[in-house]
């Protein structure tokens, strides 16, 4: 095959489509006779970046059914989809975003039957990282380090690479986990009497001191947490000491199917968020969820964090975990958190794992029927 040639097709194909003067059947012409549709420039942009450009539906659904990947981005980390987005082109966008959901769940399904598949979504979320800050395995081997930030904020943080560390944990997260704990305590009906309230990944415990900091403290609150350097944290402020407290040590993988959890009969509540797995685990923790929950007036959240460099990515994701919940018979109430109230530079670096400006925090519920 000529490289020179494709390259060539290529950038006619880009050229044509911001040029606006061919037809749809003329464009899909151009796709037979050989035109990539995968190409993309100098500046990344692909012939679906310019038909977003152009904001044509009919091109940018052409494109997507011959083939055009959804998540390829530009030199500016922007996917066809921000494109769209970002013209305020609702219908283009929305095009895009449910080949990338339609693109994930088979990749899901065919996970299922050969592990190793190369999600796209999986390379966004860094499973093949295998640095601590994607790598479960090598984060749990690595020296975490609580200390506070030059605002005084407790973080927590692990070295991925020589130079680079990143946040497991940083202060800005504290609103989210104010109004999930709002969102999933505090007009439960069981409050009262204390609720049975289950944490997977204890960070910094801003989430496990605001259960205990509920007007009724839980009357069982299971923590698991399995990082050396996180539970002697725990030991030393001593979260081991606390009644209603059980600390599970250990991965939840371990613990998911225990007598310890299923015993409990059921939790009120639960949350999780175990930075360093990728949505392959999250997805996988989901199908226990029904087990561990007492009944439909329980609730469970995730820090839905995946994907949160770039808005399509998010929004797919978000879509992704939805429809995975509601497999297994979770419906979720999603509301909006504004993540820095115009204050976008305190956190700087740290945050770069979380780029966008709202948060979409995710309750759900068992279905009844
Ligand atoms: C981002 S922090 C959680 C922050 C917490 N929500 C808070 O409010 O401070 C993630 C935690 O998950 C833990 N973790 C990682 N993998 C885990 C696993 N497989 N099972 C349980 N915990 C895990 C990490 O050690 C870390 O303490």
């Amino acid at each position: 095959m000529d490289v020179d040639a494709l390259v060539a097709q290529g950038q006619e194909l880009i050229d044509a489509i911001l040029r606006r003067r061919l037809s749809v059947p003329e464009i899909k012409g151009m796709i037979e006779a050989g035109a990539p549709v995968w190409y993309q420039d100098d500046d990344g942009n692909s012939p679906l970046h310019a038909a977003a450009y152009v904001e044509n539906e009919d091109l940018v659904k052409l494109l997507l059914d011959e083939g055009a990947i959804w998540n390829a981005v530009d030199n500016l980390h922007n996917t066809a989809g921000d494109v769209a987005l970002s013209l305020n082109n609702e219908k283009c966008y929305t095009t895009i975003r449910d080949a990338g959901i339609r693109s994930e769940l088979l990749l899901t399904l065919l996970q299922k039957r050969a592990p190793a598949a190369n999600s796209p979504l999986n390379i966004i979320l860094k499973a093949t990282d295998s640095t601590p800050a994607g790598s479960t395995d090598a984060f749990l081997q690595t020296r975490l380090e609580y200390t506070k930030d030059e605002h005084g904020q407790e973080i927590c943080l692990v070295k991925v690479a020589d130079q680079e560390e990143v946040g497991v944990m940083m202060g800005w997260e504290r609103g989210i986990m104010q109004e999930t704990v709002r969102r999933l305590c505090v007009d439960h009906e069981n409050l009262n009497e204390g609720l049975k309230v289950l944490n997977v990944g204890f960070g910094l415990g801003i989430i496990d001191s605001l259960f205990q900091s509920l007007s009724s403290k839980p009357s069982l609150h299971v923590i698991i947490e399995p990082h050396p350097d996180v539970l002697k944290h725990m030991r030393e402020q001593g979260w081991h000491e606390k009644p209603g407290v059980k600390i599970l040590e250990g991965k939840w993988q371990d613990f998911v199917e225990s007598e310890e959890l299923l015993s409990v009969g059921g939790f009120d509540v639960i949350y999780t968020d175990t930075f360093s797995e990728d949505y392959a685990e999250l997805h996988r923790f989901f199908g226990h969820v029904p087990d561990l929950l007492a009944g439909p007036e329980s609730r469970f959240s995730f820090f839905n964090g995946l994907g949160a460099t770039n808005a399509t990515f998010y929004d797919v994701y978000t879509h992704v975990s939805d429809l995975h919940l509601a497999d297994v018979g979770i419906d979720v109430e999603w509301s909006d958190v504004d993540v820095f109230e115009g204050d976008t530079d305190r956190w700087g670096k740290t945050r770069e794992y979380f780029a966008m400006r709202t948060y979409r925090l995710p309750v759900g519920r068992m279905r009844t029927l």
